[in-house]
């Protein structure tokens, strides 16, 4: 660039008039992005007063200094302007940010799911709550136990096939003769053995049996016991206590009958049936009208019970001639299945919560 040309384009009015626009620019920038952009425009590379800082080496060197002194006061007074500018607009972009980022506290959210009670644990609850109000006391007892009281102390005979691998789990090792309790019933006898009379105690757990895990078998499920030994007790306590049972979990209309059965630590033993409070009985010999809950038979299996063999209560030091006492177990999961309408044993299993809530609602 000729010398003529660098001081026509760069005399001091213009090189003013630069420092003017530049004001401009910036004070109509009011976001960081637009006080960038002007900054490139009237300070970067190839802004006016760089293109003309650069073109001073071209100039004669007598008029180098002059020059150069203008441009350099030129490009102070852009720096000076663009800094007072630069802490408003940072203020006003932190402001734009607060009010965009704002969260509102008062919208509605989406809740994480909640857990839900499994249906037997809520059916358990619900058995208590129906034993204290008469007041029984809710026990219980190991899982792993000791094969006496799991079986001889409840009179099975040595050779009683549910002693057998087949149906039962036995524990290493072997010497230690601890299985994985079959039934609740064993805690009959720790509670006898622990606690002064009269007892009254209903005994909610875990049993386990080597069965196939399908629709209708669990080798885990769930058992309720019960247990009373006072003066005096017989089978018309057992009806009655069976019955409020029933009542209490299937309406006032809920009706039970025994059957005479065998149980070694009861006798005489019986099993309990429900009347199917869904058909109320009108299924049978009906096919128009098949029922699923009692498979059309007007009754459904409930549990075991009976007078408490005495040969249980002498066992555990107990005086025959003047205390007596009745037992009776039912399944939990099966009185869940036909109380609830749960159609597959496998899902008590599963964990899914949203069976649970199907059958019993949100956890309270
Ligand atoms: N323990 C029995 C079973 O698992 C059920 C049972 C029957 C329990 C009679 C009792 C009873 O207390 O008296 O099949």
């Amino acid at each position: 660039m000729k010398r003529k040309e660098v001081t026509e384009v760069f005399n001091e009015a213009e090189l003013a008039q630069l420092v003017s626009q530049a004001e401009q620019a910036f004070a109509s920038a009011v976001t960081g992005d637009q006080l960038r952009a002007a900054r490139i425009a009237h300070l970067g590379e190839s802004s006016p007063v760089s293109l003309a800082n650069r073109a001073i080496a071209t100039l004669p060197k007598a008029s180098r200094k002059e020059v150069g002194q203008a441009i350099g006061a030129t490009r102070f007074a852009i720096t000076t302007a663009l800094s007072a500018r630069e802490p408003i607009v940072a203020e006003w972009d932190l402001q734009a940010r607060i009010r965009d980022e704002r969260v509102d506290m008062t919208l509605p959210v989406t809740l994480h799911p909640q857990g839900a009670l499994h249906p037997v644990t809520a059916l358990i609850h619900e058995l208590g709550d129906i034993f204290t109000a008469m007041g029984w006391e809710v026990a219980d007892g190991p899982e792993a136990e000791a094969d006496w009281l799991n079986f001889d102390a409840l009179n099975f005979t040595p050779d009683h096939p549910a002693r057998f691998l087949s149906d039962t789990f036995f524990l290493d090792p072997p010497e230690d003769k601890r299985i994985l309790r079959t039934h609740t019933s064993p805690v009959q006898m720790r509670t006898l053995l622990t606690r002064d009379l009269p007892v009254y105690v209903v005994v909610p757990g875990k049993v386990y049996r080597s069965d196939e895990y399908d629709a209708t078998h669990l080798p885990v499920f769930h058992q309720l016991e019960g247990l009373a030994v006072d003066k005096g007790l017989g089978m018309a306590d057992l009806k009655g206590t069976l019955d409020h049972m029933a009542r209490a979990l299937f309406g006032a209309n809920a009706r039970t009958r025994l059957r005479p059965h065998f149980f070694p630590f009861t006798e005489p033993s019986g099993e309990i049936d429900l009347a199917c409070f869904v058909c109320e009985g009108q299924s049978v010999g009906n096919p128009a009208r098949p029922c699923r809950t009692c498979r059309s038979e007007g009754w459904i299996e409930w549990g075991g019970c009976g007078v408490v063999n005495p040969r249980v209560l002498a066992a555990a030091g107990i005086d025959t001639e003047v205390y007596s006492g009745f037992a009776f177990g039912m399944g939990i999961d099966r009185t869940v299945m036909f109380k609830n309408g749960a159609q597959d044993m496998r899902d008590f299993a599963e964990g899914d919560t949203r069976f649970s809530r199907l059958l019993v609602g949100v956890a309270r």
